[in-house]
């Protein structure tokens, strides 16, 4: 699912991070760690992995649309750098990460062959994201991608002390509910 607006509405956001770079190749790994430590603060852990691979591919893109690519640019190739922005907006249980960009052209899904390696970053993004999409800000847009932020998984449950000793005759008790509930939310989450 793609939209052409923000994903939500200024009231509904519960904290923004943001950081800014120059559209450079090392914009990307920036944002990862940056996103990395936004996503621990914000409990948001869980998510970390296909948020970073999200981000990559979006600011990836930027970088390729405004940016300067080359390993050892001018100095003149530098002065016309545009800026990325890189947001982490959480709301109450999702997460959208916003790549802001100098352009207003709008990011295109495309349809690639089997073995084209090109063409693929939007395609993974739609795999990763509940949705993702794209809308205009003054200067240019932003590409985002919403993703359902989960829930820790409860503690395992503790054996009462006596059990965990052994009180000889009697058998092993089953597993409790708590313990099966855990199993199922695991189980949910790998599949
Ligand atoms: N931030 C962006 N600004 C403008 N166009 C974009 C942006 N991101 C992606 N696009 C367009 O969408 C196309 C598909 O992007 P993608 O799926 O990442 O594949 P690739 O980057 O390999 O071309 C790009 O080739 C480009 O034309
Ligand atoms: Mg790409």
């Amino acid at each position: 699912m793609t939209g052409q607006e923000a994903p939500y509405e200024t009231r509904q956001v519960r904290f923004v991070d943001q950081l800014s770079l120059v559209a450079t190749e090392s914009a990307v790994s920036a944002s990862r760690r940056f996103l990395r430590v936004a996503l621990s603060q914000w409990q948001a852990a869980l998510i970390e992995d296909d948020v970073l691979l999200i981000a990559s591919e979006l600011v990836t893109n930027a970088v390729a649309v405004t940016g300067v690519v080359a390993e050892n640019p001018t100095w003149d190739e530098l002065r016309r750098l545009g800026l990325v922005h890189v947001r982490l907006v959480g709301l109450r249980d999702s997460v959208v990460v916003e790549v802001w960009d100098v352009s207003d052209e709008p990011p295109r899904l495309q349809h690639v062959g089997r073995d084209s390696e090109d063409g693929r970053g939007l395609l993974l993004v739609q795999e990763l994201a509940a949705r993702w999409g794209s809308y205009r800000t003054t200067g240019g847009k932003a590409v985002w991608a919403q993703l359902a932020v989960r829930p820790p998984l409860p503690p395992l449950p503790q054996r009462p002390r006596n059990e965990r000793r052994g009180s000889g005759a009697a058998a092993p008790p089953g597993p409790g509910i708590a313990f099966l509930r855990h199993v199922r939310v695991g189980l949910g989450r790998a599949l």
